[in-house]
């Protein structure tokens, strides 16, 4: 058994302490990326983490935790960018622990009257952002004895929904991506898991209309919609010890709207 390949626990030299696990988070600064990074860095990792801009967030991680925290500007559509952030973490900290996919971009417009060059982006941002990051992330964990590979895709993947083709596309993509990697990864201690979310509150889906979110709740069997604390739960025990022989696993989080 490889022990770095499902090492998520507190750190065991102490909250960010040069031998602590590394995660690789992306889109740190709002959302569901925000709270897996204080959960991470509370938890004793080290966390690099990269968007397109600095926030109040990212400042004040930046200030508390200047030895074991690392924040970049980076955009998913740069995918270069992207594999030198994450070979710019490993240098910095000397590792890769976890990598978390978790920066997405919705955008929604119908199918038929989309803009062609719409689709390359929400591809990219999406899937071949994912991608690349994977890659060079789980080179330097196959260098380092292994680790663990969470992707967030949305229930998108598995429901149609009207004027999200495109993203829905994408994220499909990135569950079949999460199953391949698991079964060519996990021979190198490289456990791979997909999280699908349903609808959770975050800036993404700030201007959901009140009839919609009315809606979603209605034929949501649970009532509501989900809390971004909720879906890191997921996502964070899916990197924990105690998901040690869980790998190619897609879990939804969705109160049951799919089910
Ligand atoms: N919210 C939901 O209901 C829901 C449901 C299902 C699935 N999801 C998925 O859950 C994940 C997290 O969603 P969220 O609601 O927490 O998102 P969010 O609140 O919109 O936060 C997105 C994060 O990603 C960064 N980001 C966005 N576009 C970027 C780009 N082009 N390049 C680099 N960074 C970028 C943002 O920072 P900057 O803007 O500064 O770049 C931010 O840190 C996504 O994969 C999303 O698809 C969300």
């Amino acid at each position: 058994m490889n022990p770095a390949a499902h090492r998520a626990g507190p750190a065991p030299d102490g909250p960010g302490a040069p031998g602590a696990p590394v995660a690789v988070v992306s889109g740190g600064s709002r959302g569901l990326g925000r709270v897996l990074v204080e959960r991470l860095l509370a938890d004793g990792r080290r966390v690099a983490t990269f968007s397109r801009r600095p926030n109040e967030f990212t400042e004040a991680m930046a200030g508390k935790h200047p030895d074991s925290f690392h924040w970049a500007a980076a955009d998913l559509t740069d995918f270069a960018g992207l594999r030198e952030f994450a070979r710019d973490s490993a240098r910095r900290f000397g590792r890769i622990d976890l990598l978390v996919n978790n920066a997405g971009v919705l955008h929604q417009e119908l199918f038929l009257t989309g803009a062609p060059a719409r689709m390359n982006d929400l591809v990219g941002a999406n899937l071949l952002a994912p991608m690349h990051l994977a890659q060079t992330c789980a080179r330097v964990m196959t260098r380092t004895g292994g680790g663990t590979i969470v992707n967030v895709s949305s229930i998108n993947a598995i429901r149609g929904y009207r004027g999200v083709a495109v993203y829905a596309a994408a994220k499909a993509g990135l569950e079949g991506l999460g199953r391949a990697l698991a079964r060519e990864l996990g021979p190198l201690g490289i456990r791979v898991n997909t999280v699908t979310p349903g609808f959770f509150d975050s800036d993404m889906t700030a201007d959901v209309t009140s009839r919609n979110r009315e809606k979603i709740q209605h034929r949501t069997p649970l009532g509501r919609l989900g809390t971004v604390d909720e879906i890191a739960e997921a996502v964070l025990f899916l990197a924990s010890p105690e998901a040690r022989f869980i790998t190619g696993h897609t879990l939804v989080i969705d109160g049951g709207i799919t089910c």
